[in-house]
C-alpha cells in the first residue's frame, strides 16, 4: 500500500511517499525548483517520490496534507477581527492566497494530481509529531513539538506509545518561542523562515553570560516563563499577529535601535542580542523539558517543529534533563510533516504495525555514473573515472589533506536543510584557515557561519564534549556539542 504526503503554501514544501510502512522517497520542493524555501504545491517532489517506485498516483491509496487548512483559516480570520482595523492591511493582502490556494488544497491535488482516492488532513502538531515518534526507534516516548505556529498551536507536548500518538498540553498562538526567534531574526536583519540558523550559528560570538549579557533581562521583559517551561508573551513587543512585519517599535527601543538593514555591519550588540535570544529559547525549552519528563517519568523523548533544528540547543538536552535517549528526524521543520503525515494515516489511522526506523537521510533522487556520465559529456565538463571507491576515497583524502576544497556527490540527496556527506562540501578541518578558505569559495556566505567537522563515531568523545553513546541525531548534524 502506497501513501502520500504532502506540506506546502507556508514554508518548505516537501512530499513523501510510504510503501507498506516504509518510507521510500522524500524530497523538498526548493530542490528542484532551486527556490529556497519554496512553498508552492510540490508537483516536482510529488513527482520524483512516484517516479522513484516506478508506479502512478492510481497505485497511491491515501493521499495526506499536513494541516487542516479550515482551522488555520479560522485562527488568521479571528487574528484579523481581534486587531480591527490595525490589520486590515495584513486582512487585505494575505485573503486572496487564502480564497485562490490554501483553501483549495483538496481540488488542488485532485487536479494537478488526478488523484480520486482519499484525501486526509491532519493537525500540523500531530504531524510534526507523527514526523519524529513514528519513524524513531523508540517504542514510546515523550513527545516534544515547537514551531511558529500550526492551525492554533504553537508548542505541544504529550507520548507516544505504539501506534498511538496523545498529545496533552499545548501552547496557542500569538505565544510561540519560534515566532520569538523569527522576531528576533527579522530585528537582526536576516529573513524570516530562512536565517533562523544564521541567528544561531551567530550566538556563540556574542556574551552567553545572563548576568552581563543586558540583552537577556530584556528579553525577559517580554517573555515570562514559568517553572513548567509553559510561557506568554507580552504583545506589545510584537506586531506579527496583525502586521506583516514582527518586532513592535516597543521592542525595538526595547533592544537599543531600530531594525538592521540587512547590509549593514553585524556589531557586538547584534552578537549579544543573538546570544540573548538563545539563551532564553534554551531556558524555555530545558524547563518544558523537565516538566515532560516528570509528567511522561519516559526515558526516551522525541522532538519535532522547526524549532528542533536548533542544534546548539539540542545539544544540551541530555546533559540538563532525565532523558536518556533522543531521537529527532534529520528535516524536523514544516518539511518532514509530509513524512509525519504519511507515517500517523498508516500507523494510528490504519492501525498497521511499526516496523521501520528512519535511518538514514538519503531519501531524495540519486543517479547512476551513467547518467552522471551522460551529463559530463553533454556540458563537456572534464572528468576521470576510478577503478573503484577506494582509489576515489583514497584522491580525495589527499585532496583535502592538501587544503584543496572538494564539492562531494555521492547517492540519494539528503532530506532536510543538512548537508550529511551526499551533497557536501569538504574542506580540512586540521587547518585553522579552512573556514576563511570556504568563505573566500563560496560566495555570498557571512563569515560567521558554522561548518561542522566530521570523526568516526569511535572518536568522538575524543574531540568534543558530547553525550556517550552519542546520540544518533548528531548522525543528522542535529547536535552540537563543544
Ligand atoms: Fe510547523
Amino acid at each position: 500500500m502506497y501513501v502520500l504526503g504532502i506540506s506546502c503554501y507556508y514554508h518548505d514544501a516537501s512530499a513523501a511517499l510510504l510503501k507498506d510502512g516504509v518510507v521510500v522517497a522524500a524530497a523538498e520542493e526548493e530542490r528542484f525548483t532551486r527556490k529556497k524555501h519554496d512553498i508552492s504545491f510540490p508537483a516536482n517532489a510529488i513527482k520524483y517520490c512516484l517516479e522513484s517506485q516506478n508506479i502512478s498516483i492510481d497505485k497511491v491509496k491515501y493521499v495526506g496534507f499536513y494541516e487542516k487548512p479550515l482551522l488555520k483559516f479560522e485562527r488568521v480570520m479571528s487574528q484579523h477581527l481581534e486587531m480591527f482595523p490595525l490589520s486590515f492591511k495584513t486582512f487585505l493582502s494575505s485573503t486572496p492566497s487564502w480564497i485562490n490556494e490554501k483553501l483549495r488544497v483538496m481540488k488542488k491535488i485532485r487536479k494537478t494530481l488526478k488523484y480520486k482516492g482519499d484525501v486526509l488532513f491532519i493537525e500540523h502538531h500531530l504531524a510534526h509529531a507523527a514526523s519524529s515518534f513514528l519513524v524513531s526507534p523508540f517504542k514510546k516516548a515523550a513527545i516534544l513539538t515547537v514551531d511558529g505556529v500550526g492551525e492554533w498551536t504553537t508548542t505541544a507536548y504529550g507520548i507516544g506509545e505504539g501506534k498511538d500518538i496523545h498529545l496533552m498540553k499545548e501552547i496557542k498562538f500569538p505565544h510561540s518561542l519560534g515566532l520569538l526567534y523569527s522576531t528576533i531574526t527579522a530585528y537582526l536583519g536576516f529573513t524570516v523562515n530562512n536565517a533562523e540558523y544564521k541567528v544561531m550559528g551567530l550566538s556563540p560570538y556574542g556574551n552567553m553570560n545572563k548576568k552581563t549579557n543586558p540583552y537577556y533581562g530584556k528579553l525577559k521583559k517580554i517573555i515570562d516563563i514559568k517553572e513548567d517551561g509553559s510561557y506568554k508573551f507580552d504583545m506589545s513587543y510584537f506586531v506579527y499577529h496583525y502586521k506583516d512585519r514582527m518586532p513592535s517599535k516597543k521592542l525595538c527601543n526595547l533592544l537599543g535601535g531600530p531594525i538592521r538593514t540587512a547590509e549593514s555591519e553585524l556589531t557586538q550588540r547584534h552578537k549579544d542580542i543573538s546570544a540573548a535570544l538563545q539563551s532564553v529559547y534554551e531556558e524555555a525549552l530545558l524547563k518544558m523539558l523537565n516538566h515532560v519528563y516528570k509528567e511522561t517519568r519516559c526515558e526516551n523523548v522525541v522532538i519535532a517543529g522547526g524549532c528542533g533544528l536548533n542544534s546548539v540547543a539540542n545539544g544540551k538536552i541530555l546533559s540538563n534533563t532525565q532523558f536518556k535517549n533522543i531521537w529527532i528526524q534529520p528535516a524536523s521543520g514544516d518539511g518532514g510533516t509530509s513524512i509525519g503525515v504519511v507515517s500517523y494515516i498508516y500507523h494510528t489511522i490504519l492501525g498497521c504495525k511499526r516496523n521501520y526506523q528512519l535511518k538514514d537521510a538519503y531519501l531524495g533522487p540519486g543517479f547512476s555514473t551513467k547518467e552522471i556520465k551522460k551529463f559530463l559529456d553533454k556540458n563537456k565538463i572534464g572528468y576521470s573515472k576510478f577503478k573503484n571507491d577506494k582509489d576515489i576515497i583514497k584522491t580525495t583524502a589527499k585532496l583535502v589533506h592538501e587544503n584543496h576544497v572538494v564539492g562531494w556527490f555521492q547517492g540519494g540527496m539528503e532530506w532536510g536543510p543538512r548537508a550529511l556527506g551526499s551533497r557536501s562540501i569538504l574542506a580540512n578541518p586540521c587547518n585553522p584557515k579552512a573556514q576563511d578558505l570556504l568563505n573566500a569559495k563560496v560566495k555570498h556566505r557571512e563569515k560567521f557561519r558554522p561548518f561542522a567537522p566530521v570523526v568516526c563515531e569511535d572518536d568522538a568523545l575524543k574531540y568534543f564534549e558530547c553525550d556517550e553513546p552519542t546520540p544518533e541525531p548528531t548522525d543528522f548534524m542535529l547536535m552540537v556539542y563543544q
